[in-house]
Parts: structure tokens; sequence; C-alpha cells
């Protein structure tokens, strides 16, 4: 179900200052777990399920693309023993929610190099994006085993080739057709969770020119009024994009 205009007024929302795209670094799963005296791999648990509301949401808000920073390439660094909690989640959440993804019409991109995951996870992802690949709802990035670093160097080789075959030299509309995100519109609100303030590697190009909203809230209690009160905050600032 869409929300007209008058239900996003009783969220305290205008379409008109909604973001076209939302990007969300979801951070503090671990510490909202110790917080509570519970293993780390409890946190990733309530972590995920977080994510039926937000997609939900922002579907029925309208919003046209929201990119999740599930994990980064700098995450294989973690013990062997929570890379293979996350990546059990993973192919449970893709089992367990693609039915009701697909039926409210969003389209999954994969965002990353997939190919260093085991079979299981890959075989899941992939199902995921073939079977909602011509949905033309909310489109749902995951990055999986991103980093912006990657995706850039990964664009400039493309150009390279490119290049080398005889074509012009790249301007900024062929680069961004190069990244994983090509065809997207650049991310207006970048949420950070749990009180980092820092980028870790993510979408460095597509949020030249996005609002940052920090919460020290963790991911695992990012419900879908904290997602509300992040649009409130997102409406409320004067983007000047250079000018005055
Ligand atoms: C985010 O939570 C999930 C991933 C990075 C996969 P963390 O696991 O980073 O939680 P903290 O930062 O240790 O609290
Ligand atoms: C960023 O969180 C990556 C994801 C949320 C997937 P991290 O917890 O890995 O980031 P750092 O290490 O604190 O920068
Ligand atoms: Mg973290």
């Amino acid at each position: 179900m869409k929300y007209n205009d008058t239900q996003l007024r009783e969220f305290g929302l205008a379409r008109e200052s909604l973001p076209r795209h939302v990007a969300a670094i979801m951070d503090g799963n671990g510490r909202w777990a110790k917080a509570r005296g519970l293993l780390r791999s409890a946190g990733h648990r309530a972590g995920t399920e977080r994510l039926r509301d937000l997609i939900r949401f922002s579907s029925d808000a309208e919003i046209e693309v929201l990119t999740l920073y599930a994990f980064s390439s700098e995450n294989w660094a973690r013990p062997q023993a929570e890379l293979s909690v996350l990546f059990s989640l993973l192919v449970e959440y893709f089992t367990k929610e693609i039915d009701e993804l697909h039926a409210e019409h969003v389209r999954i991109r994969i965002i990353g190099d997939v190919s260093r995951f085991p079979a299981n996870v890959r075989r899941a992802v992939t199902d995921a994006e073939n079977r909602t690949a011509e949905n033309a709802g909310l489109q749902l990035n995951i990055a999986l085993n991103y980093g912006a670093r990657a995706e850039l160097l990964r664009a400039a080789r493309h150009l390279c080739e490119e290049y080398a075959a005889g074509g012009p030299l790249p301007d900024e509309a062929a680069l961004e057709d190069a990244l994983y995100t090509a065809g997207q519109p650049p991310v207006d609100l970048l949420i950070r969770t749990s009180g980092e303030l820092r980028v870790s590697n993510f979408l460095l190009w597509q949020i030249a020119y996005a609002e940052f909203y920090i919460t020290s809230v963790y991911w695992p209690d990012f419900t879908r009024e904290e997602y509300i009160a992040a649009l409130r905050a997102f409406a409320a600032r004067g983007r000047r994009f250079g000018g005055l």
C-alpha cells in the first residue's frame, strides 16, 4: 500500500521533501548485544529483524532507492565464527523474505563482489536478484563484500578497457555508468547508526552531496519511528549544492 499525501503528513513528512535515495550503514549490532549480555550473533539476528519495516516504509513512501551496507570488504577481518553467523543469516533472510519483497515489487540489486562468498550465499543472493529483476518498485541495493575504493577501481579499469578499444575519454556520466549504482540517483540521505563518525569505505562517489544523519541508536533499535525521525531531519536541512 502506497501512502497518499495525507498519510505522509501524519508521519510529519511531505512528499516533495523526501529523499530519492537513502543509504544506511547498519552499525552497532555487536554493541547492542553486549549491552544486553548476549552473544554478538544475537545482535546480528536482531539487526536483520529491522529490515522488514524499513524496506516496507521506504516502499510505501515511494522512496526510489534504498542502499544497505550489510558486509564490507573489510569485514573479512572478523573471526571465522562470526563470518559463519553472518553468512547463515544472509541465506536465511533471502530465503524467508524473498516472496514478500517480490510481492511488493521490490527490485534487489547486490552491489559488491559476491564471488568470495560460500556457494549457498551466492546462490541465495543471485536467485533474489534474478527473481526480482523485472520489478519496478523500490530499488533495494544490498552491499555485500562492498568497498567504495574497489568499486571505483573496477569502474576505472572498465573505462580504461573501453578507451583502449577506441572509446572516448570518459566523463562523469561514463564513470557513473560503470558503478554498481548505474542508472540510480545519487544518495540524498546517508544514515549511520551507533554513533560512529566515519564513512567506512561506503559509496564514496555517490555520497558527494548527501546529507548525513548520525544517531547513537544501535542498528537493532533503529525502528520505523527512528527512520521517520531521520526522514524528518532530512526534510529540515537546507541543501545548497554549492549555491547560495
Ligand atoms: C554491523 O554491526 C554489522 C556488520 C558490520 C556486519 P557490527 O557487528 O559492526 O556491530 P559493532 O560495531 O561491533 O557494535
Ligand atoms: C561498517 O561497519 C560496515 C557495515 C555496517 C556492514 P563496521 O563496523 O565494519 O565499520 P568500522 O569497522 O567501525 O569502521
Ligand atoms: Mg561496527
